[in-house]
């Protein structure tokens, strides 16, 4: 299982489409139907699907399996009682799955037979996604429920998170203790530290700062740098989030305490709570389909 892509709808597809590019530093893939479709040096189609809306949603957040995981995962679902549905989807790659919407309208894809493409050079782009976090009302039940209807596993829980993994990786998703619900944010994974120090230096020259970082996490240990992107969403230049065996220990939030003044491990960095936060409100859960057995 691995996670692909997320699917934003926004007013400004175009303009979005141009700051990722030309700033952030991913290489477009292809226009479809109106929507833009960004992609980064991996394998993945594209990372970043943005379609022309009325107001901003996320329409959905993409994963990756194989046919049998995907079996596993019609069952689970169907027997967690979610709304899901079968899809074939029409985005670059194409594939064949189900889409199903959490507890607090989160809407996951989940496809198999996805096709990859060639790696493209340029040690600017983003390899991947490395994470999408949500914000919860209630993560803690969150952690729960994609344990149980998705085969996923938590990570660590903190004060503000609950990680979730899905592979090896620490964390490909997490539900952020924010007492609403919505997109948190989305990261990019670079190829290494430089590059999300070249990153910070791009978007210098663009008059624009971090809204928290450079610095490195406790959980999953990645090193980071947040920005508030001019089209709305928070997004993160990330690497080297730690790989965890199958048997990882879950910590506890009095596991992952910080020093006085510490929020990561490097501390030379201010967080700007309210730009942050005010930004996380922007891209809330949408579900414009109906839910449909899953023929299991
Ligand atoms: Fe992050």
């Amino acid at each position: 299982m691995k996670l692909r892509s997320v699917e934003l709808a926004l007013t400004g597809a175009a303009e979005a489409a141009a700051f990722l590019t030309d700033i952030w530093g991913m290489a477009p893939a292809e226009v479809r139907g109106g929507t833009h479709y960004l992609r980064g040096s991996g394998g993945f189609p594209y990372l970043v699907a943005l379609e022309e809306a009325a107001e901003p949603f996320l329409r959905s957040t993409t994963f990756v399996c194989s046919g049998e995981r995907l079996e596993e995962l019609k069952r689970s679902v169907a027997a967690a009682g979610l709304a899901a549905r079968p899809v074939l989807s029409n985005d670059p790659g194409g594939g064949e799955g189900i889409l199903v919407e959490l507890a607090e309208g989160e809407v996951l894809r989940f496809l198999a037979g996805a096709e990859e493409v060639e790696p493209i050079e340029g040690r600017d782009l983003p390899v991947k996604l490395t994470h999408v976090v949500f914000n919860s009302a209630d993560a803690e039940a969150t952690g729960h429920l994609v344990e149980q209807a998705l085969g996923f596993r938590v990570s660590d829980r903190t004060k503000g998170m609950v990680f979730v993994r899905c592979n090896e990786s620490h964390h490909s998703t997490a539900f952020a203790r924010a007492g609403f619900s919505s997109l948190n944010h989305i990261a990019f994974e670079m190829e290494d530290m430089d590059a999300v120090m070249r990153g910070i230096g791009r978007l210098r020259d663009h008059g624009m700062v971090p809204a928290w970082g450079p610095g490195r996490h406790g959980p999953g240990a990645n090193v980071f740098a947040y920005f508030i992107a001019p089209f709305g969403p928070v997004i993160e230049f990330s690497t080297a989030v730690e790989k965890v065996p199958e048997d990882y220990a879950p910590g506890a939030p009095e596991d992952w305490t910080w020093p006085p003044n510490r929020i990561d491990q490097w501390g030379m960095s201010d967080k700007d709570f309210d730009g942050l936060r005010k930004a996380e409100e922007m891209f809330r859960h949408r579900r414009d389909w109906e839910a449909a057995s899953l023929e299991v």
